[in-house]
């Protein structure tokens, strides 16, 4: 399945392998338990190049492709989904917006530092009242002439605590519904913007979630992103190439499970021989490996055509909207597989199926990704 990347890719691919082997299983079932964000394998990750990679050399980024994010985020989320989703959403939802179409004195002052790895960013338009429904936004961008006074409450934010630079999508012109939303680059420490409770959730439970609160916080006009009202197109534009990175996030928790079903299959023995050697195992393998390969296939088109600057909305959404129910299916059968060794935590297929469950809502829960396939193919 590899035999159509390059030499490059496969490297990059292996170097997130080495890493993700030999540094973040250690402490993963601790911190899944503890709910404790992996900070110092995050920094690493970032000095190794992972946190910008799509980001040109000039503004601190890696400058590679599509593809060989995928790889990598696959190979980062096979070990922990965690770490994957903080990546992703760093990459993808804030650095790639902040490439695409910030000025350049905001891809010196803030873009740069996080392609380094140096800082996090967070991307915030979920709130109480807008999840799916995202032209809802009830958080306030009133126009004050040189500033925004931004007024509101995000949620289910991914990096919420630990980032310091936060992409802030709010209503400005609440008449010109969607027309009226900007996009905000908001620091940690404005005065009045406050970090809210942390999420104690089912899954990806070392992942720092959290709700935001702005309360009159002063926010200068030369943090806008793009022309005035352009914030929803820059959150939907953003969230296109996001959903591939949740695929392979998906993908890798997918292979993950996968791969220590294989392992475990073979040392297992029942009724006299490996459970491996039972066909009632065996064809559950071969499904697991099926699907992945299916997910893995969408997943690199996908990428292919961003990277070709082709149109890739509808391929983006089918590879988040399949590759999230093959990790769901996958991780299921994994822990089936495993019988009850595969219920306790040790064995660790049940933290991914939990973690699985999460591709099938964020960044569009699978139903927002079939509307999308389907307003695209009937256009
Ligand atoms: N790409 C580009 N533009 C898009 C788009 C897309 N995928 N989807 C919609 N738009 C544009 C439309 O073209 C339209 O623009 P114009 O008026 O200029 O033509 C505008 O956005 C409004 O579109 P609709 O009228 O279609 O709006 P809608 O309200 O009917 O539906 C939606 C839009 C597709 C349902 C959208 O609201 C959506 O994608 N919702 C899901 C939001 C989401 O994914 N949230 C995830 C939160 S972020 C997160 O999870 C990050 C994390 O921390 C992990």
């Amino acid at each position: 399945m590899t035999d159509f990347l390059t030499e490059e890719q496969l490297a990059v691919r292996d170097a997130a392998r080495d890493f993700a082997q030999s540094t973040l299983w250690e402490g993963i079932i601790e911190r899944d338990n503890e709910a404790k964000f992996p900070y110092e394998s995050i920094k690493k990750m970032g000095e190794l190049g992972f946190m910008g990679m799509m980001v040109p050399a000039e503004y601190g980024g890696s400058g590679m492709d599509t593809v060989s994010y995928v790889l990598a985020l696959e190979e980062i989320a096979k070990v922990d989904a965690s770490a994957a989703v903080a990546m992703s959403v760093n990459n993808s939802l804030v650095c790639w917006g902040l490439e695409k179409y910030g000025n350049e004195e905001q891809k010196r002052k803030y873009l740069t530092p996080l392609a380094k790895g140096e800082v996090l960013g967070a991307f915030c338009l979920s709130e109480p009242e807008a999840g799916s429904d995202a032209t809802s936004q009830k958080t306030i961008a009133d126009d004050k002439g040189d500033y925004y006074l931004l007024n509101g409450t995000k949620n289910w934010i991914t990096n919420g605590g630990n980032a310091s630079i936060y992409l802030v999508i709010a209503q400005t012109y609440p008449d010109l519904k969607h027309k009226g939303i900007n996009v905000l680059i908001v620091e940690k420490g404005m005065e009045g913007f406050v970090v809210g409770k942390k999420e104690d959730k089912m899954g990806i439970r070392s992942s720092d979630t959290h709700s935001l609160m702005f309360t009159d916080v002063k926010v200068p006009k030369a943090n806008r992103i793009g022309a005035d009202g352009f914030g929803f197109k820059f959150a939907m534009e953003t969230l296109n190439g996001g959903r591939i990175g949740i695929a392979a996030q998906a993908l890798g928790i997918a292979s993950g499970a996968y791969e220590l079903s294989v392992k475990y299959s073979k040392e297992r023995k029942a009724f006299g021989k490996p459970i491996s050697e039972h066909q009632a195992i065996q064809f559950k393998l071969a499904d697991m490996l099926t699907y992945i390969n299916c997910a893995r296939l969408l997943t690199l088109h996908a990428a292919k055509i961003k990277d070709a600057h082709q149109d890739y909305v509808s391929a983006a959404a089918q590879c988040k909207l399949f590759a999230s129910q093959v990790a769901m299916d996958v991780t299921t059968e994994a822990v089936q597989v495993h019988g009850g060794y595969g219920y306790v935590k040790e064995f660790h297929v049940e933290r991914m199926m939990r973690d699985a469950k999460i591709t099938q809502i964020y960044e569009g829960t699978s139903e927002i990704q079939k509307i999308v396939i389907a307003r695209d193919l009937l256009k």
